[in-house]
């Protein structure tokens, strides 16, 4: 199982490897969404550790310029390990 960790609340949420981030972000930590499609970049989220237990970026990220430390909580998955993000 992989771990899923808000920064301000602290909350941890365990998901299975290579699950979506979705789910957690939208249901237990209520990061706003809006497209899920990666272009509104509403559901941009800081990633404070673990940035190499995510996906690669996609190219729908890639597209919305997002600093090195942030990603679309609609389009990366959880690999394994750890993760924390603050929104
Ligand atoms: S909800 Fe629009 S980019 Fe994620």
């Amino acid at each position: 199982m992989a771990k899923l960790i808000l920064e301000n609340p602290e909350k941890e949420v365990e998901v299975e490897d290579n699950s979506s981030i979705k789910g957690v972000c939208e249901n237990d930590f209520n990061v706003p969404f809006g497209c899920e499609d990666g272009i509104c970049g509403t559901c941009i989220v800081e990633v404070k550790e673990g940035m190499e237990n995510l996906s690669e970026r996609n190219e729908k990220e890639d597209e919305l310029g997002l600093r090195d430390n942030e990603r679309l909580a609609c389009q990366c998955k959880i690999k394994q390990g750890s993760v924390k993000i603050k929104y």
